[in-house]
């Protein structure tokens, strides 16, 4: 998980295929939005299996990157989706660019990009269903992401938190997460645990391999 050394060249975007969406990647940047995570992955397969019924459902994606979990979203018949990424305008522009290739024009008017950093100018309206995919090593944010869900989730919806420890050391300050919801009377579940490739094989002298080959599914809920 290095950053490469600065250059005068602006690099190529990179563009990559997954499943059959064509996505193109952030340019790099310190937020790391310029990686597709396994979170966004499972999340993605969760809703395309019907284990997360987005069908009528009004979605709202925190920290979305390349967007997945939303245009899944969107295909599978959501009636609307807010796809939130901090206001960054390369990051927005990304977003809108994969929205463009992967969201048919008459479903275009189901998705709306919202640049917005958490626990400010957060959406008026109310949610069935929220996205948080490997937002919670943010630790410092745990505060802003919990305001979001009681702010933004309606009183019967589920905000699905999918994560990995990518540090191992820090799994205790990454699940600290759910305690701060719990303190806040949200109600929180574990409801599985896969394994996928690990995200930084390049960390493999580091850190041990099987914690990070692990990708966490949780809800949080009001009652
Ligand atoms: C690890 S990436 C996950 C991206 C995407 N959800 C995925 O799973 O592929 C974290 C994301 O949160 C966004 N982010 C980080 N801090 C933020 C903040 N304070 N407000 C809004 N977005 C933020 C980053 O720009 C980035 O897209």
């Amino acid at each position: 998980m290095q950053f490469c050394e600065s250059s005068d060249s602006t690099p190529a975007p990179q563009f990559i295929t997954y499943d059959s969406l064509n996505l193109r990647l952030a340019p790099e940047h310190s937020l790391w939005s310029h990686v597709l995570w396994n979170s966004s992955k499972f999340i993605y397969k969760l809703i395309n299996d019907n284990r997360i019924s987005v069908e009528n459902k009004s979605v709202y994606e925190l920290g979305c990157g390349c967007a997945l979990p939303s245009i899944a979203s969107v295909l599978n018949k959501a009636e609307y989706v807010v796809a939130s990424e901090y206001p960054d305008q390369e990051l927005l522009e990304n977003i809108k660019f994969n929205l463009s290739q992967n969201i048919p024009a008459d479903k275009m008017n189901n998705i709306e990009v919202h640049g917005h950093k958490w626990g400010e100018k957060m959406p008026e309206r109310k949610f069935d269903l929220m996205f948080q995919a490997d937002l919670v090593f943010n630790h410092t944010e745990h505060v802003n992401l919990v305001k979001e869900i009681k702010q933004c989730l309606k009183e019967d919806g589920q905000c699905h938190v999918v994560f990995s420890f990518h540090r191992p050391q820090y799994k205790q300050h990454d699940l600290q997460f759910f305690v701060a919801c719990k303190q806040e009377g949200l109600k929180v579940e574990h409801k599985e645990t896969i394994k996928m490739d690990r995200m930084f094989p390049e960390d493999d002298n580091i850190y041990e391999i099987g914690i990070r080959e692990d990708v966490h599914w949780y809800t949080v809920t009001k009652q």
